[in-house]
């Protein structure tokens, strides 16, 4: 049965496609992608991921997410280039700057660090005169050429689907759950500037947590789990993010059927793993101060170390793990034996803490959701393989009474082989609102309103008094949104012959309790504190007005004028706001529609 309208748009097509699926994380990337034909249906066996990136002597699915910049402001190598000896000496010989960790910069303001975490983020380079947006652009743009290459060079007929499909590709951009709107916005457009696609419609996003588990639904993994009116969570632990989602199993797990509605909005986290290293990294430099390591070059080398052995090896049990430093020496006051560095077991907890505390932490709410006993959570994500944090994490389950598994599938390719998935079906019937949603406008004034009292006021194209800055909420939150079904509010205006019909209407979350009737206290210059600006939204009512009666008498000015009456119809249940406008004439009960265009400022 054909569910939806993309999962109809992608099974009727009418020339070859090719989908791609990006996953921009703060410490690895990964693509996978799906070449669609004309007239066959999907398969999921079609999925293939570039599975060997330029410079890796061991091929993976996986690429740093790093770009090297000259003094130039140019980009100059990518990914695993510097495995490749002379792309190195190029790197350190001409003074390349590694921008790393970029990915954090592009989050949304209201999502907040933990305390302990809060300087841990470095900025991009002082010296280097460059925006976030311009190393996701430049990091994409290299993306892209990987993309052509991979296909030219693993399809029989590479060059021909490449030629044929590169101007219409679909591109789903994978984000963590916490970014919408405005993330979304810069990312689109940095997508674009890297000429992955001209049309910003084809550019799509979902979240990794969600396109995790739509992999490990169907790879047969977590069956078990899936059936008809279980509570399942995913908690994907990333370099950068935790990421939480829970769902409601509404439709058994065989194949095609399965169907997942969420249960309470997503949770992010900015907790991941690099934080562990950025606690590491002050330990070490205080502990190295003046011994003969105590220089950046040294450093910088401990730290890759620390990554790829010392923080895998920690499982808690061990009374130290240790650092090699590349130098037969000891040091004992330094905790230097043997020309390796020891980081205590105590220390090493410390390191983790943080991560640990924000994870349990996330997790307990999602299980203590009222009449929704979720007992099992699927976990995914690098961090989530390390042997410390998922010990923990057991501990924590046991004492809760809930079942854990992290499949042992290659998890690599599960945020991108799911990102397809999602595009090509349609599992996810139902979303939580995160927020509050809704639309600014303007209220008749009342003087009796004690409300309005000591408000300013406007008058309107009919000479009627209103009170501005009035939140009219449209979908509230923690309510289940389906994924086709629009949310809507009515607005009434006047409009004159001479006056612009193009609306602008404001859509915005509330992120507390209860919301306000008003976005503002009276007299007031800012808005009250739990206001998002997600987007605005806006459409010409010229259609509407020229196909609606004038006002019976004129207006203050002397004109004619006529009432509208519109709708504003907003899709909030999937991964990206839509909107279109809505009008009933009085003699036919056919609404005349206008497509509304969202706009980011
Ligand atoms: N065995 C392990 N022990 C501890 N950490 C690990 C282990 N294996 C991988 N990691 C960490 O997992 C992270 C990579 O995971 P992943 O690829 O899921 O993150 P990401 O996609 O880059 O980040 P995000 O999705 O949060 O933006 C790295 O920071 C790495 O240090
Ligand atoms: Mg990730």
């Amino acid at each position: 049965m054909i569910r939806n309208r993309r999962e109809k748009r992608v099974r009727y097509r009418s020339k070859r496609e090719i989908v791609v699926c990006i996953d921009i994380g703060t410490t690895f990337s990964a693509v996978s992608m799906s070449i669609l034909e004309c007239g066959q249906p999907p398969r999921n066996s079609n999925i293939q991921e570039i599975t060997r990136w330029p410079g890796q002597n061991v091929p993976s699915i996986k690429v740093p997410s790093i770009v090297w910049y000259n003094a130039e402001e140019v980009a100059k190598a990518f990914g695993s280039d510097d495995e490749d000896c002379l792309i190195l000496e190029k790197i350190e010989n001409e003074h390349w700057t590694p921008v790393v960790w970029w990915k954090l910069l592009i989050r949304p303001g209201h999502l907040q660090f933990l305390p302990a975490l809060q300087e841990a983020i470095p900025g991009l380079p002082e010296h280097l005169d460059i925006k976030v947006e311009d190393v996701f652009r430049h990091y994409l743009a290299y993306i892209r050429s990987q993309i052509e290459r991979h296909i030219i060079d693993s399809n029989a007929n590479g060059r021909e689907i490449w030629e044929d499909a590169k101007s219409h590709m679909t591109i789903v951009l994978t984000t963590p759950n916490g970014w919408e709107g405005i993330t979304q916005h810069r990312m689109r457009q940095a997508a674009m500037d890297a000429d992955l696609t001209k049309d910003g419609a084809k550019i799509k996003f979902v979240t990794e947590a969600e396109a995790s588990i739509l992999y490990l639904a169907q790879t047969g993994k977590i069956d078990g789990w899936l059936h008809r009116n279980n509570y399942i969570a995913m908690c994907d632990c990333g370099g950068g993010t935790i990421d939480i989602t829970a769902y409601k199993v509404s439709a058994s797990s065989s194949p095609g059927k399965l169907r997942l509605e969420e249960i309470c909005y997503p949770r992010c986290c900015i907790a991941g793993s690099v934080f562990v290293n950025r606690m590491a990294e002050v330990w070490i430099r205080d502990r190295l101060k003046n011994t003969m390591f105590d220089d950046e070059v040294s450093i910088k080398r401990l730290l890759v170390s620390f990554e790829k052995s010392s923080k895998p090896s920690f499982d808690g049990e061990k009374p130290y793990v240790n650092l090699a430093l590349g130098a037969y020496m000891t040091e004992r006051a330094k905790d230097i034996h043997n020309g390796n560095l020891r980081i205590s077991k105590k220390e090493m907890v410390t390191f983790f803490e943080p991560c640990r505390q924000a994870i349990i932490q996330g997790l307990e709410e999602i299980i203590s959701i009222p009449d929704k006993p979720v007992k099992r959570i699927v976990f995914g994500g690098g961090f989530a393989n390390s042997k410390y944090l998922f010990s923990e994490v057991r501990k924590w389950a046991e004492t809760k009474g809930v079942e854990i598994a992290r499949p042992d599938d290659p998890l690599e390719k599960s945020v991108t082989n799911g990102g397809i998935h999602w595009y090509l079906n349609s599992t996810i019937v139902g979303r939580m609102a995160k927020f509050h949603y809704g639309i600014e406008g303007d209220a008749n004034f009342n003087p009796a309103d004690p409300d309005m009292r000591g408000r300013e006021t406007l008058v309107d194209m009919a000479g009627e008094k209103k009170v501005p800055y009035v939140f009219f909420v449209i979908v509230k939150k923690d309510t289940t949104i389906s994924v086709d079904k629009e949310a809507s509010a009515w607005f009434y205006r006047a409009f004159t012959d001479d006056c612009d019909k193009t609306v602008s209407l404001v859509l915005w979350a509330y992120r507390w309790g209860v919301p306000p009737k008003f976005m503002k206290k009276p007299g007031a210059t800012k808005l009250d504190d739990g206001f998002l600006r997600i987007c605005t939204v806006k459409g010409d009512l010229s259609k509407f007005y020229d196909a609606s009666p004038y006002h019976e008498s004129l207006n203050p000015d002397g004109k004619m004028f006529k009432y509208l009456q519109y709708e504003a119809c907003l899709m909030l249940g999937d991964t990206e706001v839509r909107a279109r406008l809505k009008w009933r004439s009085e003699t036919s009960k056919k609404p005349i529609y206008c497509e509304a265009s969202i706009g980011y400022d």
